[in-house]
């Protein structure tokens, strides 16, 4: 430890604090290498079941180390010896944990639920946790803890109580105008109950419609699956498509869901479908049936030559799609210039090498030229004197 801390104090150009904070640092991340040094004192050794009995700031070779369990633990029977001497070479006798853990009373099942065992007991620390069956909702706690008991340090005692399973009821569900539903006048109603909605005879001419959900459950939070629904009298306009007709749902009325289908005359297109329905508002979904003019179609791209000749159901016209034959020709081309570069640039290089390879060659036969007849120069006096 003091070598560590040595070691910052070096640098005189170091502040003091900063210095004091690296040897903070080096003896939180670097423990292991305090290990080896030679301790001054007899500290002693920590365990996890057991503490001195008396705590002291330090301790000499001789001196005695009294331990009892600490809190939420007891001795383990046969009794494990509990005392430590410390030797002159500041090493203690070595000692077993002598306590274990002490544990708390069964919690106990709820009425209509069930408890489960974490832990798989009931000891220091374990935990439960507590479910209610079906059609009952917990109220409490749903995992309690064996801990201390804050009143003293001997006692086991859970962290809560455990918690009560309570039937799920629904309140009745909401009274709407123009209708009713099934099971009425109770003041409470089951968990998986259902209720279902209806509209009353109209008095006028139109029916009412039910718009929303006609069926809701009592849900295990003890409210309904959804909002009820309502009932009105929706009427949709009569849909005459300008520069077309209807080809389905001719009616004198149209009320909520009614669905027409129609077509365009020739040169004139839908925006998108040709099915129109009648919407809770009163309105046509998506939109009211409507013809638009070839020419200039709304958000719609028409390439020439495309239009259909039999317009008895002419239908957005199909577009054929010439631009991505067009980005794959210009693909290939691209490709096509890549490789004849890099095929010139081969037979160039291959040029290149066999004219270097032919003037080596030349160059080596001249050499080997000029050589031999160097020799038969050479040999020939020889040759001469002979
Ligand atoms: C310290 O001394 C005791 C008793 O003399 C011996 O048993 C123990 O091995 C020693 N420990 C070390 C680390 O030298
Ligand atoms: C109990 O089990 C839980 C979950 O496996 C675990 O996180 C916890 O540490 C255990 N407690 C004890 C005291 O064993
Ligand atoms: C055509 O339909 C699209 C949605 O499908 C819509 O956004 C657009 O406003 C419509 N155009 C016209 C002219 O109704
Ligand atoms: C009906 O109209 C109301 C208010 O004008 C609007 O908030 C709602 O979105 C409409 N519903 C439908 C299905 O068009």
């Amino acid at each position: 430890m003091m070598a560590s801390c040595a070691l910052f104090h070096v640098d005189p150009g170091l502040p003091e604090r900063r210095s004091s904070l690296s040897c903070f640092v080096i003896l939180l991340v670097a423990p292991g290498l305090l290990l080896p040094m030679p301790s001054d004192a007899c500290d002693p050794p920590q365990y996890n079941s057991m503490r001195p009995t008396v705590v002291k700031s330090s301790y000499n070779p001789g001196e005695n180390v009294q331990f009892q369990c600490r809190p939420g633990y007891k001795r383990i029977i046969p009794l494990l010896p509990v005392s430590s001497v410390c030797y002159p070479n500041n090493t203690w006798t070595p000692l077993q944990e002598a306590c274990t853990k002490k544990s708390c009373q069964h919690p106990g099942d709820p009425v209509n639920g069930h408890m489960v065992s974490v832990n798989g007991s009931f000891l220091f620390g374990s935990q439960v946790h507590y479910a209610c069956n079906e059609g009952y909702r917990l109220f409490g706690s749903k995992v309690i803890y064996c801990e201390l008991s804050s009143i003293d340090d001997n006692t086991m005692t859970w962290s809560d109580n455990p918690p009560l399973c309570s039937r799920i009821l629904c309140l009745p569900p909401p009274k709407i105008t123009n209708g009713k539903y099934t099971n009425s006048g109770k003041e409470e109603y089951e968990y998986n109950e259902v209720v279902t909605y209806s509209c009353d005879q109209s008095s006028g001419p139109d029916a009412y419609s039910l718009i929303g959900e006609s069926r809701l459950v009592c849900t295990g939070n003890g409210e309904w699956s959804g909002n009820p629904p309502q009932c009105k009298v929706v009427r949709c306009p009569h849909p005459e498509p300008a520069n077309g007709r209807l080809t389905s749902g001719f009616g004198g009325k149209y009320s909520y869901k009614a669905t027409v289908v129609f077509t365009c005359s020739e040169g004139y297109y839908y925006n998108g479908t040709n099915i129109a329905v009648c919407g809770s508002n009163g309105t046509w979904e998506p939109a009211a049936p409507m013809c638009y003019k070839e020419s200039k179609p709304p958000l719609m791209t028409t390439t020439p030559g495309s239009s259909h000749p039999d317009s008895d159901h002419p239908g957005a016209p199909t577009t054929t799609a010439p631009p991505p034959e067009d980005a794959n020709t210009l693909g290939k081309g691209i490709i096509a210039v890549i490789v004849i570069v890099v095929l010139a640039g081969i037979v160039f290089l291959c040029c290149i090498l066999v004219i270097f390879y032919r003037h080596k060659k030349k160059g080596k036969t001249e050499v080997s030229a000029s050589y031999s007849t160097y020799q038969d120069k050479s040999t020939s006096p020889s040759e001469s004197t002979q």
